[in-house]
């Protein structure tokens, strides 16, 4: 197995958040401030609990300000949405990032429309989903954002590439396409309904697996130098033969190495790329709120 095939996402991602670490002192100097992250929890699931603990985590070893909120279960939308409306209003915080899945009784939409698109770090935002997709200064949502970094760092310039991007969410499918477009790739999103996704891979130069289906991707699918990307990270179940609970991607990764000019490995290749992006999101925001011209090279 030949180590240059694989994408070194950790090792990216810590380049990333080293980058933004050293430019923090130069922003409390002109702000009088540490750039401040709020992230909201409501209720206690168990995965939800450890990525909001990991994101603190790394804000402060950023040398930023980390403000956490956790709210039980039963917290009402109205509620919900009052806190979103203090942390717009605190000058303090330049990043608000409500964590999804919300519970069944909340429209996430609605709690999202709240949102001071200004601190939209998340990018969820429709005015930050629009301005992607007009071409304009946008908060880009972290995982594509990290995709598309790991691509570039690759490939350099991704003109005229065919990309596949496979998933149509608002979270990573459709802004990971607005990306590779402006970026002038030749894009086509596929989903669960596309017929012979297969011979639709094999036309792609660069792939975005986004489906959530363990080791859909298979190996003979992807042409051969094709650059591919795997989001998924699927948890097999502890009864699935020789597998038990291990963690996988949406690409069959071993079959895919075979065939493939580079590869990001699951764990370790996107995951800890949203991280690193939240930062520079955040960053970005306190920069942009204090009315100074955000670090060149993030
Ligand atoms: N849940 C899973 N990923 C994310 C993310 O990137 N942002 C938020 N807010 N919730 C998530």
């Amino acid at each position: 197995m030949s180590s240059d095939k694989i994408i070194d996402g950790k090792a990216f991602a810590a380049g990333l958040r080293q980058r933004v670490a050293s430019a923090v002192p130069a922003f409390v100097k002109a702000a009088g401030r540490k750039p401040g992250l709020a992230v909201v929890l409501v209720g206690d699931d168990p995965a939800s609990q450890v990525y909001v603990g990991s994101k603190k985590k790394a804000t402060v070893e950023a040398g930023m300000e980390s403000f956490e909120y956790r709210l039980p279960d039963s917290v009402s939308q109205g509620e919900l949405i009052t806190l979103v409306e203090q942390l717009n209003a605190d000058d303090g915080v330049d990043g608000i990032l409500v964590q999804l899945p919300l519970p069944s009784h909340i429209d996430d939409k609605a709690v999202i429309a709240a949102i001071d698109p200004a601190k939209d770090v998340d990018g969820f935002h429709v005015v930050n989903a629009g301005r992607l997709a007009v071409g304009e200064d946008a908060f880009v949502p972290c995982t594509p954002l990290g995709c598309l970094m790991l691509l570039k760092d690759r490939l350099g310039d991704l003109s005229g590439k065919n990309a596949v991007v496979i998933g149509r969410s608002n979270i990573v499918g459709k802004p990971m396409a607005q990306l590779l477009l402006a970026e002038n790739c030749t894009v086509t999103i596929a989903h669960s309904r596309t017929e012979d996704l297969a011979d639709v891979v094999r036309r792609a130069d660069i792939i975005v697996a986004a489906v959530g289906r363990p080791e859909m991707v298979k190996g003979d699918w992807l042409k051969d130098g094709a650059i591919v990307i795997d989001v998924g990270i699927n948890r097999l179940a502890p009864t699935d033969g020789e597998h038990k609970g291990r963690l996988v991607g949406d690409v069959a990764f071993d079959e895919a190495l075979g065939h493939v000019g580079a590869i990001t490995p699951v764990p370790g290749g996107v995951g800890p790329m949203t991280i690193a992006c939240l930062l520079r999101n955040t960053l970005v925001a306190a920069h942009r709120r204090a009315g100074l011209l955000a670090p060149e090279g993030l």
